[in-house]
């Protein structure tokens, strides 16, 4: 039987156990790819997983996430693992999850904030819910956005 797989990377970034449907998601947020690098990006979709059933997974080669980008791919896929490549191994392993608070991840829905306005005042949630459905409360207007992934800055 032929199987079709899609490569190891030598060094960067494989984000596992994606929700299916949710890995260009994930690459959106990341800002990838990137106008200027040559870096390879794969994405695969819809991936059978003994745990989960199906899967997406993100192989970005040549980067590391660094926090806030972790919790930017927690709000979509909170439990997402990420593995750091190092000469083909796999030197880091974690699973993602989402802290207690939020500042300048996501940004405030409601035009009135005061995060929205011109005084230098960084957007902060308080993460109510850590499972799906997530919710988040923002600190200052006590809104809580409907649709979080569009929120994400
Ligand atoms: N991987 C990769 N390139 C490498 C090493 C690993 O793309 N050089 C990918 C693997 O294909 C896998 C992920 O990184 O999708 C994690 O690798 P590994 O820990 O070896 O796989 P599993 O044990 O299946 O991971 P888990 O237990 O987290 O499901
Ligand atoms: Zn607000």
């Amino acid at each position: 039987m032929k199987e079709l797989k899609i490569q190891p990377i030598k060094n960067g970034s494989v984000i596992d156990h994606i929700p299916p449907g949710k890995a260009l998601k994930v690459l959106r947020i990341l800002s990838l790819p990137k106008k200027d690098t040559t870096s390879i990006i794969s994405a695969v979709m819809n991936v059978p997983s003994e745990t989960v059933g199906k899967k997406d997974i993100v192989k970005i080669e040549d980067k590391e996430l660094d926090p806030d980008e972790s919790d930017k791919v927690a709000l979509i896929a909170p439990h997402a693992t990420v593995n750091i490549i190092r000469d083909y191994e796999v030197i880091e392993k974690h699973a993602l999850s989402i802290p207690n608070e939020l500042v300048n991840i996501v940004k405030c829905p409601n035009p009135s904030c005061i995060s929205n306005s011109n005084e230098p005042i960084s957007p902060r949630f308080k993460v109510i819910s850590k499972r799906p459905p997530i919710k988040l409360r923002c600190y200052y207007c006590e809104r809580e956005p409907a649709d979080i992934e569009a929120q994400i800055i």
